[in-house]
Order: C-alpha cells, then structure tokens, then sequence
C-alpha cells in the first residue's frame, strides 16, 4: 500500500467551509495492492472531541477591585467556554484564584501603611463577590495564600532542585540602600531594552511583553525611594530557559503553529529568536511561599514561580471539597487519550510566563500535562485612552453594578461584542448604549417580548399548531437549527465576537419572521394560521435561552422561566419541537431596558472628574481658619457602639446605636462598605452629640461619627489609643 500524497480537493462551499471549521479535515488518497484508490478522509477532530478539560482564568493579584479590562481580557471568554463545555456534557473544571504575593501586594501594603495581609483579604473578597455577580462561574475560586498551594508550591521548587535543574547563582543584584531591601521585579523600573518603554520593571516589560531581568533595565531607578540603586551580592536559583529553548520550538512553534492565535504565536516566535535567558526562581523579600531550602532562609519563591502553580493547587482543593481526584485534571494518564486537556484563558501581559516559564516547569517537573491552548487576548482601551488603575480611569465593576443593578448581561454582551481577540479594542459608553438599545432591547428582547405577549393575547399563552406548517415555517427552522453548529465552530476557534454575533442572528431570524408572518394583521381571518406562527417563533424563543447560555446565563434563564422549560443541554440547540404542541407559557417579564443619554453622560462625567482629580493633588487643601469659640462649640465624646444595621435599601448606610455616656441614642452613618457590624460592635468611637439631628431615609440621625478618609476613599474611626469610659470629651 503506498500513500498518495496529494490531497483530494472538495469544492469551497459554505456548508463545507464550516465543517473544515469544526473538523480541520484532512483527506489521504491510499492505494491498495489490489490498484484501487481509497480515499480517506482523516479528520482531526477538533477542540471540542475531548471529554475532560482544565480550564484556567488568570489569577488576578489581589491588589485592586476588577474592571472591565480584566472581564474582556481573560474572564468573559473563559467563562463563555467552560459554560458552552458543560453544555456539550464535557467533564470540566474550571479554577481560578487570587494571585496574592509578588511586589504588586507589598507595594499596595506599603503605600496604605498596612499588612500585605489586609490588603489580600480586602481584594480577595472584593474580586470574589464581582466575579460571582458577573456569573463568572468558576468551580473554585482560590487564593495562593492558603497552606495546600504554598506546600505544592515548595514541592516544584524542590523536585526542580533534586533533580540539579536549577543553576545555583552568586550575584551583584540591585539594591536600595534607604529602604534596605534588594530590587527585582515591581520594585524596580527602568528603560525597556527593546522597545523604549520607560516604566519597565524589573521582570518584565509590559508594553512589548517581554520578559526581562533587573540588570537589563537602562537607566534603573528604585520604586520605594526613586533613587538610583547599589550593587550587592546575593544568592539565587535560575532556571535555565536556554537549556529548554530547543525543546519550547518543537512543542510550542512547531507544534502549535496552527492553534495558536496569530498575536500568541508572534509573540513567542520573536521571543525565542531573541534567545531564552536563565531567570530566577527566588527572591530576597519578606512576603511569598518560603524557599524550602535552609540555605535560603529568608528568600521566597518568585510569584510568577508559584502563581501558575495556583491553578493546580486550586484544582487539588476543589478535588478535597467534591470528592474528585486532581491528578485527572493535570497529570499524564496511562492511556494519553484521556489527557485531560488543558486551556489557559490570559492577557496579553500574561503570554511570556504561560506559554514559555510555566511550560518549562511542567515539563522539567516530568508528569503533567501541558496547555493545549493560551488564546490570550490584548488589551481593552476605554474612551480613547488606556486603562489606568492609578489614574482611575476605568470601569470599576462594582461601581458599575451600583449604577447599572442587574445588568450584568448588558455589559457581558457589550464585552463579548468588542472582545480584543486579535487587537486592542475599545470601549466606549455611548458604543455600550447603541448596543443595548439596538440589538439587546430591539432585536433580542423585543422579539422574545413580542411572541410571549402575543401568544397570551391571542391564545391565552398556549402554544399550538394551528394550520400545518408552511414552507417559510420550515425555512426559517432550518435556518435556526444551523445556528448552533456555526456557534460551535467560532468558539472552537476562540471566535466568541463571532460566536456571539451567531447567536443574535438567530433573534433576528426570529424578527423577520414575525414582521414577514404579521400574526397582529392575519389574526382577524385565520387565528389557526396564526396559532402556527407563534408555535414556530415560540421555538425561535426556547432556542434563544438555550444558545444564549454561554453568552447571557441571566437572560437565558429567564427566558427558561418565561417558556417554562427546564435549562437544556447543547445537544437539544436547533431543534425545532423543545415547546410541543399544547405547551403553556409562563408570564412574560422584561428582559432589557434602555440606556438612557442622562446615564451616559454621568458615566462620561465621572470619567472627567476621575482625570481632573488625579492630575490635581489628591490630597484635600486646608480649609479656611475658624476661632477658638467655633470650635469649643463642637460637643465630642467618646462612645461605644452598642449595635449596629444596615439600612434596608441602601449600600453604604448603617443604623448604630451608641452609648454616649449620656445616653443611648442612634446615628445613621455611611460606613458600610468598608465594616460589618460584627466588625464594629463593641468599638470606640468618637462622636459629635451636639449636632442637629438630620432625617437620614426617614431616620433620626443624632449626631455624627468622626471618620478619617484617605484619598483612595477608604475610611477609619478616629478615637482613642485606649479604651476610655463612654462619654470621656474629645478636645
Ligand atoms: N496575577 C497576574 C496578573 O495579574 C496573573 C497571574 S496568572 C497565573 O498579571 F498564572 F500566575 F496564575
Ligand atoms: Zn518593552
């Protein structure tokens, strides 16, 4: 038998071209020794083929509250993912965590005065609870801080070290003479050798992604004390990315150079051409999983060491919690058939340590598997500018879920719709509202709105077929039941815009088919005509919740609720029966809103006053003189707090009852964002008594609790050193 190497050729049709999508087929002529040509057709089957799947999001540091820039970046695609695998039935797992060690924690620690350990629980929780909100459905959210991910952790590095892998290193290191501490990564910044970029850091540039090590840096200036550093010696552990090079170009450039993204693969391709250097794997610093070698006292692991370690340690802890074994989900199996298969949805910042460090780990490690896929995406610009944390230019989730309840689907969609799959893209609020209003109000919403109240108008919400169906019925049936193939395709290429764009076709099928059919015009002369009509689009309306799962799990929920279907699988996407014939409608509920230009315009404002303020001092000048007399008239004690509420129907406000010393009385303050009452009962305060009492949401207010605010708005009571007796004056 000989193998005819020429390729059958199939005519370029649109029904074929999406099966190449799916499949990637390849097709083999094959002789016989009898003579006859047999074609093969050998299909490598696509992403989608797999019955187990790791699926990782980035960690983020626990160092700041979340924006739409991470949502777009590694967020929103791995969650339309993982949601569209467990619809196909696949077994997934998908874990995530707070990143929470690395100079991006002790800097923030440092610059507020407190513990690197308030600063993870704070953000921990905070990123927590936007992720849940948002629908991020995570298997397990993590934290790098916890016991079971710093002995995994150790356990790498050592295993590493038995082996002789690493190069055990003296070096002159840069260090700060003031503050007493040696530079590496964010402490550090200087001149990016490659690109220019002046705010590089000490382990990486973020502009060009490349990473770097500190004494590459041109032109290094310390982050704590901005001076130029020293020269010491230290020692540390590299490992020898030169010594992996030939093995990172068979298994990543020539091995993935048709799955990875076009940006992905560039990025590493002109990473290796520059020449792997060794980096290392510890640092001098006092926060971060221990280097556990005894000759290393002191030092810790380099976070990007042991964040992407977070993902298997996230992954052994959900294990414990759901009975599950973890080596499933990370190690080679026996037969590599059942590898589960694993996909790192990242940033572009993040590509250098996913797609070359942390590969080089697993692989020098020996037994685990390695990503299949890194579809990382570049970044989300907002209104023409970059999105900055310290400029507070950005769409904070939380804030935006305040200003906008119950709208997470609105900005998922309006993501989903400018993802930087390819390149950077942007968002703007006046682009969010034109997409809200123009396709999620009146094209997905109003369709569904329409059949749901026409049927309980007409037919008292029961769906039934009148006249046999007609030939644009069956059209338009087939035309949905390609819907979810052409959605498989996209997203098996980490096409979510295109994947997404799919899905609000099948809402405008839906539209053109009620506005060709007029039910509301045909009514008069043959309501059976009619009953068809709404029984088909009925069907339009049961496929919307379930394709939309993926992309909206709120909306396509309530839509469930709406037809009364219980959630289905993929496996039922495009049929054209899931409502029989007979079945009852629930009640109709709104799926959308309008975005009103009043809402833009306050989004933009406070864009503007964000700018304003961070280009001015942010800390408040002083205020104008007052006489000793002004201030002997303030009357301020001491109090402790007896109890404390939160105000039905608010966010911020609690309702305290404080023993003043004089009496027992109730304030109504704006401090619950930032404590619980368990965090406060019991706790001194100081408190003005003499000050009109003011009716806060139809409570008496009776007096006012001195705060300290900083100028990142945190909050904090001002009050005495040491317990002192309730009712002791404040002078
Ligand atoms: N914390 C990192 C960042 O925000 C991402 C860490 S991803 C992981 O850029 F692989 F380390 F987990
Ligand atoms: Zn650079």
């Amino acid at each position: 038998m000989r193998i005819d190497s020429s390729l059958k050729s199939y005519p370029c049709t649109e029904e074929f071209r999406r099966w190449n999508a799916i499949f990637s087929v390849f097709a083999l002529s094959l002789q016989c020794t009898c003579g006859e040509f047999l074609t093969l057709t050998l299909i490598k089957l696509n992403i989608f083929n797999k019955q187990r799947y790791t699926i990782t999001s980035a960690l983020p540091y626990a160092n700041g509250p979340l924006h739409i820039g991470h949502l777009a970046g590694a967020y929103i695609p791995g969650d339309i993912f993982v949601r569209f695998l467990r619809l196909k039935g696949k077994d997934v797992v998908y874990v995530c965590g707070s990143d929470e060690h690395g100079a991006a924690i002790t800097i923030k620690a440092k610059k507020e005065g407190v513990s690197p350990r308030d600063i993870i629980d704070r953000y921990n929780k905070q990123i927590k609870e936007s992720f849940e909100q948002f629908g991020i459905s995570f298997d397990i959210y993590h934290r790098t801080s916890e016991k079971i991910h710093h002995e995994l952790s150790q356990e790498f590095f050592l295993n590493l070290y038995e082996k002789g892998e690493f190069i055990e290193r003296f070096s002159e290191q840069y260090y700060d003479e003031e503050f007493h501490q040696f530079l590496a990564d964010r402490y550090i910044v200087g001149t990016c050798p490659h690109c220019q970029n002046q705010g590089a850091y000490g382990d990486q540039c973020e502009k060009c992604g490349t990473s770097l090590n500190p004494t590459d840096l041109i032109d290094p200036r310390s982050t704590l004390s901005g001076k130029t550093p020293i020269l010491k010696e230290t020692k540390h552990w590299y490992l020898p990315l030169d010594k992996y090079q030939p093995w990172l170009e068979t298994w990543l450039i020539e091995g993935k150079k048709d799955v990875l993204k076009p940006n992905v693969f560039g990025q590493c391709q002109s990473w290796l051409k520059l020449g792997l250097q060794p980096r290392s794997m510890t640092r001098d610093l006092d926060w971060g999983v221990d280097v556990p070698l005894e000759e290393a006292e002191g030092k810790k692991l380099y976070v990007w060491l042991d964040a992407p370690i977070g993902y298997i340690s996230a992954t052994k802890q959900w294990a414990l919690e759901h009975n599950k074994d973890w080596r499933q989900y990370w190690q080679k199996q026996e037969d590599p058939n059942e590898d589960s298969t694993l996909i790192h949805f990242i940033g572009k910042d993040n590509i250098v340590f996913h797609c070359i460090t942390f590969p080089a780990i697993l692989h020098a490690h020996g037994g685990y598997i390695l990503p299949e896929n890194i579809p990382a995406n570049e970044f989300l610009n907002l209104e023409g500018d970059k999105l900055s944390t310290s400029r507070n230019h950005a769409v904070w989730l939380h804030e935006y879920l305040d200003e906008f309840p119950a709208k997470q689907d609105e900005l998922r969609y309006m993501l989903t719709s400018i993802l930087p799959e390819t390149s950077d893209s942007e968002f703007t609020w006046r682009d969010f509202q034109a997409k809200v209003n123009n396709e999620l109000v009146s094209i997905l919403g109003n369709f569904v709105n329409r059949v749901l109240v026409l049927s309980h108008k007409y037919f008292d919400g029961a769906l039934a077929i009148g006249t046999p169906l007609s030939v644009a019925d069956q059209d338009v049936l087939a035309e949905l039941a390609k819907v979810p193939q052409a959605i498989e395709a996209s997203l098996g290429q980490y096409r979510f815009r295109e994947a997404q764009a799919h899905f609000m076709n099948a809402a405008r099928l839906g539209n053109k088919y009620l506005a060709d059919q007029e039910p509301w015009k045909v009514f008069k002369e043959d309501p059976e005509r009619v009953k068809t009509v709404l029984y088909v689009a009925g069907q339009i309306v049961a496929n919307l919740a379930v394709m939309g799962q993926p992309f909206l799990p709120f909306t396509s929920q309530k839509i469930f609720e709406m037809v009364k279907l219980p959630a289905c699988g993929w496996e039922r996407a495009g049929e054209s029966d899931l409502l029989k014939s007979g079945h009852q409608l629930g009640e109709t509920q709104l799926l959308f809103e309008k975005i009103t230009d009043e809402q833009v315009d306050s989004q933009l404002v406070k864009l503007a006053a964000a700018a304003a303020s961070t280009d001015a001092s942010t800390i408040a000048p002083a205020k104008s003189n007052i006489t000793f007399d002004d201030f002997t008239k303030l009357d301020i004690r001491v109090g402790t707090i007896v109890s404390a509420e939160k105000v039905a129907k608010t966010k911020k406000l609690l309702k305290l009852t404080i023993d003043t010393g004089i009496d027992q009385r109730t304030v109504v303050s704006g401090i619950a964002e930032f404590f619980t009452s368990e965090d406060i009962v019991g706790r001194q305060v100081s408190i003005i008594v003499n000050l009109e009492p003011r009716n806060i949401k139809g409570i008496s207010s009776q007096g006012m609790i001195l705060m300290a605010e900083d100028e990142n708005g945190r909050l904090d009571f001002v009050r005495p050193d040491t317990t002192m007796s309730a009712g002791s004056t404040v002078r």
